[in-house]
């Protein structure tokens, strides 16, 4: 257990958890670990006392009652909370009630209260969490119209090659990008962009005409739940029809340069005769 929390601590300061301050709320990003702190300042022993971490005022995060509670068999706790809570056993001893949430989702944003409800006076700590996302690819987190992975098609044109992206039912309305291999943003006409009716989402229309051989990347992003989702295409063009050469014109300057060089010769040796 000693080993066990020294291992836990080491990789809590390796993953940069945040720790509360007095004030400020604790921030963390999606994915991390998160320290909730609730300590008495008479730092008296709570092995044999109650308290309980609450979200919100209604979800039950956490609740120890001596030596009792969630991790060991005790039911109540809310499903959001299961198996990614856990208090500091060794810190009992010295008033620290603060507990660690593992894995740290955005929805579980919120006010923290750590209560000791059979303290006299009772004692009750506030504490805000706020857990930033990051852009993935959510499709698999059921968030109603979080947009599926684009359609890609390409065309080759005269100017070089049409790539087109389709985006069917995002909502709320997503961002559409065109990107190369390096990240830069490829200019691109919205051809086409709709709400359906009765919120079925925006279909979105995006192209974009390229002149160099790489991957391009169609990147759709709704920042507002996170999510974001992409297809890519390769795309192979000659280096030649990137300067802007058609077959046609080298054939047809090969061909200039021939006659050039025939009718010098029929004159230089027209000279010559008549020199003669
Ligand atoms: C309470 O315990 C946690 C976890 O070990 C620790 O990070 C925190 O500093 C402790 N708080 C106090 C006031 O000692
Ligand atoms: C937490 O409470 C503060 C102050 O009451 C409020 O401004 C804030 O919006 C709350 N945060 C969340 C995530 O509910």
């Amino acid at each position: 257990m000693e080993l066990l929390s020294v291992a836990c601590l080491c990789l809590l300061t390796w993953s940069g958890v945040t720790s509360a301050d007095e004030r400020g709320p604790v921030v963390v990003t999606e994915g991390s670990d998160a320290v909730l702190q609730c300590s008495l300042s008479t730092k008296q022993n709570i092995e044999k006392e109650l308290f309980d971490w609450k979200k919100d005022f209604q979800k039950e995060v956490f609740l120890y009652d001596a030596g009792k509670h969630y991790n060991n068999g005790r039911e109540g706790q809310d499903e959001q909370f299961k198996g990614r809570v856990s208090h500091f056993q060794d810190e009992l001893k010295h008033g620290n009630a603060s507990i660690i949430i593992r894995n740290t989702k955005v929805a579980d944003s919120g006010n923290y209260t750590c209560d000791f409800p059979r303290l006299q006076p009772r004692q009750t700590f506030h504490i805000e969490l706020v857990v930033g996302g990051i852009l993935k690819d959510r499709r698999n987190e059921s968030i109603p119209g979080a947009a599926q992975k684009p359609y890609v098609t390409t065309l080759k044109t005269k100017d070089g090659m049409l790539l087109q992206c389709e985006v069917y039912g995002a909502f709320p309305k997503p961002t559409v990008e065109w990107k190369d291999s390096a990240g830069n943003i490829i200019p691109a006409n919205e051809l086409q962009v709709s709400e359906r009716e009765r919120g079925g989402g925006y279909d979105i229309i995006l192209q974009a005409t390229v002149t160099k051989t790489d991957t391009f990347r169609c990147v759709v992003t709704q920042q507002d739940i996170d999510h974001q989702i992409y297809a890519e295409t390769y795309v192979a063009l000659s280096p030649l029809s990137r300067e802007g050469f058609s077959t046609g014109s080298i054939v047809a300057a090969v061909l200039v340069t021939f006659f050039l060089t025939v009718i010098g010769c029929l004159v230089l040796v027209r000279v010559r005769h008549r020199i003669r």
